[in-house]
């Protein structure tokens, strides 16, 4: 049996744990694909790093991805380095060859996938990346394969374990987010730089991947509209539990109809949005803890499905990257390759200010005549339609929460900004969307 030939770009946390599982399961995987799996090059930044008893050949390692694609004896390219360049360079250059190429880089997925995806037709090559969205859960396949066949309404996902780990020890705690954070960093959680975790740049990387997956259109992170934690606070958790909620950071992609003013008819769309939210402790996604990851996928026909795992860590991922190598590896052998990119669908992608959704909005008033008819004059100014009010405390120190129906964002943000310019509104202390029944 010809071994299939594999480059690994990346021997760091995921890479590693990929060398140990080729080794480990050398034999099964070989009686899974019909023929052996073969490293025969790992590409790294720096050739004297330590890398303790990892089981490889160091005569593998070298610093030259872009040579080590390009050989003759290489069928596989696996890529595990991350960022935009150098790996565009090195994974286009693979699939132009014909190379089969797995990948976990969501940021270039994200950022160029079309580029990629236009590579492996060029090349009639593979192009894998179940582990780029929520670790080791199989996500990309089913949505991919399994529902293919199906029509998906709506995806809600968490999708980053560091801010899960945070929001889900502010809401057992009482923690506020610097707290939170601090703990994350000291047992690993988190970062040194946290900045592409709590700021939602991660999961917004993840959730234009899940979006172009789930409705056939191609979704860039810059399509998607971003807010991270940070200004999550402790009274802002508090609020959620007097509601029966918890705050969960969440990517929603969703499939709705838009009115298009051009053709004067309505078009279907897709919002996709990265943000904190209020979701009702009932909800499947509120018992998601910890480091955890979960995506819930709706569908016409199939209804309601949750994923939910591991989705980060060297392990975890390495999992979701042999599956793919044993997947590419069997269609080298059967000498075909898997469809390629589905973007016919090409809908279009909606503004965050067209969406419409709940909110939840605290504001710090004087506790007088009058007020709380001013108060509701601005939302019914702007036609968001109020469905409960909740005052505590007197005087000057009341506080009023106001949960809305469902409004566009652009109509609660215009409510938002003139209730700033009121005198007897001394601050709106929080605005957080509501999701979920
Ligand atoms: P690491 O930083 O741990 O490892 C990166 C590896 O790439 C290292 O081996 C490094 O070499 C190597 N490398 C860096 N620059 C170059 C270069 N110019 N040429 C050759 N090799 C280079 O990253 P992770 O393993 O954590 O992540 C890898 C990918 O997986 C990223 O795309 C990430 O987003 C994705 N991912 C990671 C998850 C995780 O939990 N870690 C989860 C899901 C996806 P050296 O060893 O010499 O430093
Ligand atoms: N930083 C990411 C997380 C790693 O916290 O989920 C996995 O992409």
């Amino acid at each position: 049996m010809n071994p299939v030939r594999i480059a690994l770009l990346g021997c760091g946390t995921v890479g590693a744990e990929v060398v140990r599982l080729l080794h480990d399961q050398a034999a099964d995987l070989t009686a899974r694909i019909g023929a052996p799996l073969q490293l025969v090059g790992v590409a790294v930044r720096r050739l004297a790093r330590d890398r303790g008893d990892l089981p490889v050949d160091p005569a593998l390692f070298t610093t030259d991805a872009l040579d080590l694609v390009k050989r003759d004896d290489v069928d596989i390219v696996v890529e595990v380095v991350g960022g935009i360049e150098p790996a565009r360079t090195w994974l286009v250059e693979a699939l132009r060859r014909g190379k089969s190429v797995v990948t976990a880089n969501k940021a270039l997925l994200a950022e160029d996938g079309p580029t990629l995806h236009a590579a492996a037709l060029d090349g009639r090559a593979d192009l894998y990346y179940e582990a780029s969205v929520a670790g080791a859960i199989p996500l990309l396949r089913p949505l991919r394969e399994s529902l293919h066949g199906d029509r998906i309404t709506r995806v809600t996902g968490i999708v980053n374990g560091t801010t899960n780990f945070i929001l889900s020890s502010m809401d057992e705690t009482g923690a506020g987010f610097s707290e939170a954070l601090d703990e994350a960093t000291a047992l690993g959680y988190a970062e040194a730089d946290p900045t592409a975790d709590v700021e939602g740049f991660d999961a917004a990387a993840k959730a234009a991947i899940l979006a172009s997956r789930a409705f056939h259109t191609r979704g860039r992170a810059a399509d998607v509209h971003r807010e991270g934690i940070i200004e999550v606070s402790a009274a802002d958790m508090a609020g959620a539990k007097a509601m029966g909620c918890t705050i969960k950071l969440l990517c929603i992609a969703e499939r709705s109809e838009a009115w298009d003013a051009a053709a004067e008819s309505p078009v279907d769309g897709v919002s996709v949005r990265v943000h904190p939210a209020m979701i009702p402790r009932t909800h499947p996604l509120a018992s998601v803890g910890g480091a955890f990851n979960a995506v819930f996928v709706e569908a016409e026909a199939a209804g309601q499905l949750m994923f939910y795992g591991q989705g980060a860590g060297g392990a975890p991922t390495a999992s979701a990257v042999l599956g793919d190598i044993v997947a590419v590896a069997r269609n080298r052998l059967a000498g075909v390759r898997a469809s390629s990119e589905s973007a016919y669908a090409d809908l279009r992608i909606r503004a965050i200010g067209e969406v419409t959704t709940r909110y939840h909005i605290s504001l710090d008033v004087a506790d007088r005549a009058g007020v709380l008819a001013a108060v509701a004059g601005v939302f019914a100014g702007h036609g968001v339609s109020i469905a409960t009010v909740h005052q505590s405390g007197r005087g000057n120190e009341a506080v009023l929460v106001i949960v809305t129906h469902r409004a566009p964002d652009a109509a609660l943000a215009a409510t938002v900004a003139e209730l700033r310019t009121l005198d007897i509104v001394r601050s709106v202390a929080s605005v957080l969307r509501v999701e979920g029944e």
